[in-house]
């Protein structure tokens, strides 16, 4: 039996009106969510998801303010850019939209972030706290694939889970949270001996790797939860780094691509932007 769909798209637009409801309550104590995105150079990939995040605070009531800078920009000039978006109160969440330009020191940046207006959830204090099970920001992508496989209903606890990819955004924060829900997690990765032997075994596999149609039908255990990151751009079309085709025969659930986790990752970003207007009031309520 092919597998079920997890539509990104409809399980964003739910989440949406949550978070926009959330939104109104804010604004009727006279708060805006306000998210600010720092774009240098002009990557045309990060342009489209730069856009799409600023359409994504519209649709929810969200201030928000792109910040452009050049690509010859200095690290200097950059840092001074989020130390006044750190000081100002209208924006409750600052993003630096990855990657940066060669020169520029990405880790430098990102540390300079208010670790409070990190809705990346990149900082190194929310890393180091989602690291300790200590309540934090969580990254986004992997964010909204927990809560993918969390709509299936199936019980986590114990399931093997397997994640291909051990980037600091993605594969890292997803093995955590994986082993947060009680999974029995392994990473892979590019130097990972006989990947096979390890997919096959996953109840829940996630495939963060950057490479079109990487994961096979062979790969799959029957009925297992395919959870595919990957946005790779091949001849003007999206896919991801699952064969989707393929492997929709052999898995329980699948997200496509687009549709899927593109989708869900904004609307985290919203998510955790309005957390952080609604931190900052309960913080301010305290005195
Ligand atoms: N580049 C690709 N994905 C992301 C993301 O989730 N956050 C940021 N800041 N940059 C990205």
């Amino acid at each position: 039996m092919a597998a079920a769909i997890l539509d990104g798209k409809a399980m964003s637009e739910d989440l949406r009106s949550g978070i926009a409801r959330r939104v109104e309550k804010l604004k009727e104590a006279g708060i805006r969510p306000g998210l600010a995105v720092i774009l240098v150079g002009d990557d045309p990939a990060s342009e489209i998801y730069v856009r799409n995040k600023g359409k994504g605070c519209e649709e929810v009531g969200i201030l928000s303010e792109t910040v452009r800078l050049p690509a010859e920009t200095t690290q200097e000039a950059l840092e001074k850019e989020i130390d006044r978006l750190n000081r100002d109160d209208r924006i409750h969440g600052i993003l630096v939209q990855l990657p940066l330009p060669g020169h520029l020191d990405e880790e430098a940046a990102l540390a300079r972030i208010l670790p409070e207006k990190d809705v990346d959830g990149f900082h190194m204090i929310n890393a180091g706290r989602m690291m300790s099970g200590v309540k934090g920001v969580v990254a986004c992508t992997p964010k909204g694939a927990l809560h993918m496989i969390k709509t299936t209903g199936l019980d986590l606890s114990g399931k093997e889970a397997v994640v291909i990819g051990r980037s600091n955004i993605v594969g890292k924060p997803m093995a955590m949270l994986l082993l947060r829900e009680n999974c029995t997690v392994t990473i892979c990765h590019s130097r990972t001996k006989n990947l096979a032997e390890h997919t096959r075994r996953a109840d829940i596999l996630v495939a963060a790797v950057g490479k079109a149609g990487f994961v096979t039908p062979d790969m799959v255990k029957p009925g297992a939860i395919v959870i595919d990151v990957g946005i790779n751009r091949v001849d003007g079309k999206v896919l991801g780094d699952v064969d989707f085709d393929g492997v929709k025969e052999v898995a329980g659930w699948i997200t496509p691509v687009p549709g899927g986790v593109g989708k869900m990752t904004i609307t985290m970003l919203l998510d955790n932007t309005v957390e952080a207007a609604e931190r900052k009031r309960e913080l301010a309520a305290r005195g």
